[in-house]
């Protein structure tokens, strides 16, 4: 690739990302960087200072780091954007063409991609087989495993997003429950429904911006055009304000589109009640807002610990937005137990029910009898403290990203022997009574509660082994 290719390639994943395109700075920064120039001197030809110089190109390389996934600088800048032409999803034939994916997206001028007037990937998205791997973007989805039972909860899923045309669906649970599982168990029986599926994790925590920009990348390689920047160069949806100013959401709306993010949580803010996005994240929320409220054919799957705010708003039975809580495996979680070679199958129920046929918590606690009860469960079952051993570490995460308030309730809770109502605040706890209440609902939305209805009034309770975690790590609330 000769310089000319690089800083077009370049201002190609700049574009795609930020709607804007290289400015002379960063043009200069990157051919000085090309041709071998230190940053003094790149600061002496552009009369700026070299601190000045050395600040856009850390910001430069920062975004092209997040852009290609990996670390880019001014090393090895050259070398990353060879291999991503390599990599075949940015092709510069000549220089009026480029080539995404399998399409050619002709330019009219040199700055920029052009945007087609209608689908040019009708034709595209019509062939057969063959070409349908290019539009499944599965490689962050775990193969499935052995997988027991769901049946009822894959029944409903396939009704809601097949027939009932849900738009946004949370898949909601406690950590180990099986949402990952479950999802993909999901996606191959209704991917082929699909003009395009996509796979993501944002267990780190990527910048709204980035996200959207992979998930663009994914179309693009599916044969989708770029997206097209208004007179300012700022990209903006074909339909102007509609879509809320992300670029996504057209291709949600132009493509049937199964969209799948996993670990959402992750993108909410610790040491709040649930729901709240981390600073700079916010734009999630009007992505899964926007994805609930406007026309389309597209589902947008989120996986996650903490019900997302817009789903509590908007869900309902005659919504196309809606949630699936996840509970524990019933007598089918036995199988795991038989898996890790325990014996004592009249006993297992107790175990199942003591760790509330949680998948990855039965893992961990079957591995534990094996390894300190030679695998007698009547022993294990017969310690007076339920043992945490690894589920401790496991529950940090979760406990870890608990706002004070929360603690203090969780603390409560887990000190009451019987399951309690909430009808009052309790005396030891400093909360008003709007206070407790938001932070009732919040534990709720963590799935760190459990409802128990008796008539007309509800009772709450913690399962034993939050009990046990939160006895271990919290001191009680306000101990006189
Ligand atoms: N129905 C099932 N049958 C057998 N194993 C299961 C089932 N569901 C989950 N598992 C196993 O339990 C473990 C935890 O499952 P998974 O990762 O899907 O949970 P998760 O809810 O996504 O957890 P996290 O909140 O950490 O993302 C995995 O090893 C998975 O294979
Ligand atoms: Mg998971």
């Amino acid at each position: 690739m000769d310089v000319q290719e690089v800083l077009k390639l370049a201002d190609d994943l700049v574009f795609i990302n930020t709607g804007k395109h290289l400015d002379n700075l960063q043009e200069v920064i990157l051919r000085g960087t090309l041709q071998g120039q230190k940053y003094s001197k790149i600061a002496d030809e552009s009369h700026c200072s070299e601190g000045h110089i050395k600040d856009i190109a850390s910001a430069l390389w920062k975004l092209l780091s997040e852009v290609l996934g990996e670390e880019v600088n001014k090393a090895n800048f050259r070398v990353r954007l060879e291999q991503v032409k390599l990599s075949n999803l940015w092709n510069f034939n000549n220089k009026d063409c480029v080539h995404i994916g399998n399409v050619n997206v002709c330019e009219n001028n040199s700055q920029s991609p052009k945007v087609p007037n209608s689908p040019i990937d009708e034709e595209f998205l019509n062939k057969g087989n063959s070409e349908s791997k290019l539009r499944q973007f599965l490689t962050e989805m775990p193969k499935s495993g052995i997988f027991y039972d769901r049946t009822s909860e894959l029944a409903t899923l396939k009704q809601w997003i097949l027939h009932e045309h849900t738009r946004l669906l949370a898949i909601l649970g406690i950590v180990g429950i099986g949402k990952t599982a479950l999802a993909a168990q999901l996606v191959p029986q209704i991917k082929d429904e699909f003009d395009f599926v996509i796979w993501r994790s944002l267990a780190t925590s990527p910048p709204p911006s980035i996200l959207q920009t992979n998930i663009i990348q994914f179309f693009c390689r599916g044969g989708a055009p770029v997206p097209a920047p208004n007179a300012d160069g700022v990209v903006v949806p074909e339909n102007g304000t509609t879509t809320g100013g992300l670029p996504l959401l057209n291709y949600l709306q132009k493509y049937r589109c199964l969209l799948i993010l996993d670990d959402v949580q992750m993108v909410n803010s610790s040491g709040q009640l649930a729901g709240n996005y981390q600073l700079g994240y916010e734009d999630y929320g009007t992505l899964f807002r926007q994805v609930g409220a406007l026309s389309h054919n597209s589902c947008l799957v989120l996986l996650s610990w903490e019900k997302p705010r817009e789903i509590a708003a908007l869900e309902g039975q005659n919504q196309p937005i809606r949630s699936l809580q996840l509970h524990g495996l019933g007598a089918e979680a036995g199988e795991i137990l038989r898996e890790k070679g325990l014996a004592e199958h009249q006993k297992w129920s107790e175990l199942i029910e003591q760790y509330r046929g949680n998948p990855l918590w039965l893992k961990i606690v079957a591995t534990m009898i094996q390894d300190l009860f030679n695998g007698s469960l009547s022993e294990f079952l017969s310690e007076d403290k339920l043992f945490l051993g690894d589920l401790e570490l496991l529950l940090d995460k979760p406990f870890n990203r608990l706002s004070e308030s929360e603690k203090q309730v969780m603390s409560w809770l887990a000190s009451e022997t019987a399951p309690v109502s909430i009808s009052k605040v309790p005396e030891n706890l400093q909360l008003s009574r709007s206070q407790f209440l938001k932070v009732m609902q919040s534990l709720g939305r963590r799935s760190l509660v459990e409802k128990i209805p008796e008539g007309d009034r509800t009772f709450f309770t913690l399962a034993p082994v939050l009990k046990e975690y939160v006895k271990t790590n919290y001191p009680r609330p306000n101990c006189e």
